[in-house]
């Protein structure tokens, strides 16, 4: 089969790992007959040195040709970076907001797991961190705060700012339905994350989810305000199988969830539109710090070319071959810095890479 890719290597160590990524598909391509198309766009600061802006309608025009994105990641150190001198509306983000947008990318899955290999690095105590967990956090990323009507005004010599935060039921049942769908293929909860006893775009939340419910009677459902979601986080993550947030709750609760895992740069995602077209990163950032070091730990990047196997092309068998291939990796002791433990062997990035591609051949 013909795989069209558009990949975003993007800024600080997003070149270094797509192209371990790109390693690791090349690998499954060879051995299961496969034929990788890639083009490269830019964006965030690596498009705006080029061109003055985030991202061009030139970029966004590639990335709709092609079957799937895969992407790095994008921005650099807010305090010393030239980019943040920019306009808002010109910044790195603002180019990876609008390729959500134009692509109608409203779902955006992240999974949360405790690897086994990896339990130590978990910052919880041992007696939560013991019981393990899956979770996966399915977060509106169209809508709401980071969309709404923004604007910065004076009003008697006072400066205000407003942001507003909307949200109709068409956004929430698309949402909603995606939610459940997944939930149905793991362990069948949705946990609604809301803050109905306060907003009215959460009680509104909370009645749409729960008529969709409605059609999904082999799914539990249940509803949490998100203040009480941050601590069941740390107090109790294995109570979560489904988390479906809106968008701002889901970039601050699934930071959260990543970060109790205590191996951020293993956690991969997808975002994707109602077809089968997704665009898909690592959970992390550009960690502008240990750029072009040969640093950064590529296995984020690598499984989220994984799930774009398995979400975009429907290719199981071969997204199986890339999850086993690093499991079997860390089984066998190597670890980039951010996951180093005692008795284990460093390594790099591109050396990261080789040997999860040994794995997979
Ligand atoms: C994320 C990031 C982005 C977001 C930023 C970079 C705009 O934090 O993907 O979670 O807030 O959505
Ligand atoms: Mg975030």
């Amino acid at each position: 089969m013909e795989l069209k890719i558009t990949c975003i290597p993007g800024d600080g160590i997003g070149p270094e790992i797509v192209a371990e990524a790109k390693k690791a598909l090349d690998a499954v391509a060879a051995k299961y007959g496969h034929n990788m198309k890639y083009t490269d766009i830019l964006m965030g600061g690596a498009s705006i040195d080029v061109h003055g802006v985030p991202l061009t309608d030139e970029a966004v025009e590639t990335a709709k040709s092609a079957d799937a994105v895969l992407m790095g990641s994008i921005g650099g150190d807010t305090t010393t970076s030239p980019w943040y001198k920019l306009p808002p509306n010109l910044r790195p983000e603002a180019g990876l907001l609008a390729i959500r947008k134009a692509l109608n990318l409203f779902a955006n899955l992240r999974p949360a797991v405790l690897y086994e290999e990896l339990a130590e690095a978990c910052p919880l105590k041992k007696e939560i961190s013991e019981a393990g967990f899956d979770m996966l956090i399915m977060r509106e990323l169209t809508g709401g705060l980071y969309f709404g009507e923004r604007k910065t005004v004076e009003e008697n010599g006072v400066k205000k700012a407003i942001d507003t935060l909307t949200y109709d039921e068409n956004e929430i049942r698309r949402i909603a339905v995606k939610g459940f769908d997944i939930a149905r293929k793991r362990r069948k909860k949705v946990t609604s994350v809301d803050k109905a006893n306060v907003l009215d775009s959460s009680r509104l939340w909370r009645a749409v989810v729960e008529e969709v419910a409605k059609e999904y009677p082999d799914v539990t459902l249940e509803h949490m305000l998100v203040d009480n979601c941050a601590m069941q986080l740390v107090k109790d993550p294995a109570q979560f199988d489904v988390i479906l947030t809106e968008n701002m709750f889901g970039d601050i609760l699934s930071d959260e969830a990543s970060m109790v895992t205590g191996s951020i740069g293993m956690l991969s995602s997808a975002s994707l539109n109602d077809t089968k077209f997704g665009l898909y990163e690592p959970s992390h950032g550009s960690a502008p710090d240990i750029a072009g070091k040969d640093l950064a730990n590529p296995i984020a990047t690598i499984l989220s070319a994984s799930m774009m196997l398995r979400y975009s092309f429907d290719l199981d068998k071969e997204a199986d071959a890339i999850d086993a291939a690093v499991k079997e990796v860390l089984k066998d002791g190597y670890r980039t810095g951010d996951i180093m433990s005692e008795g284990c062997e460093r390594v790099g990035c591109r050396k990261m890479g080789d040997l999860i591609v040994e794995r997979i051949r």
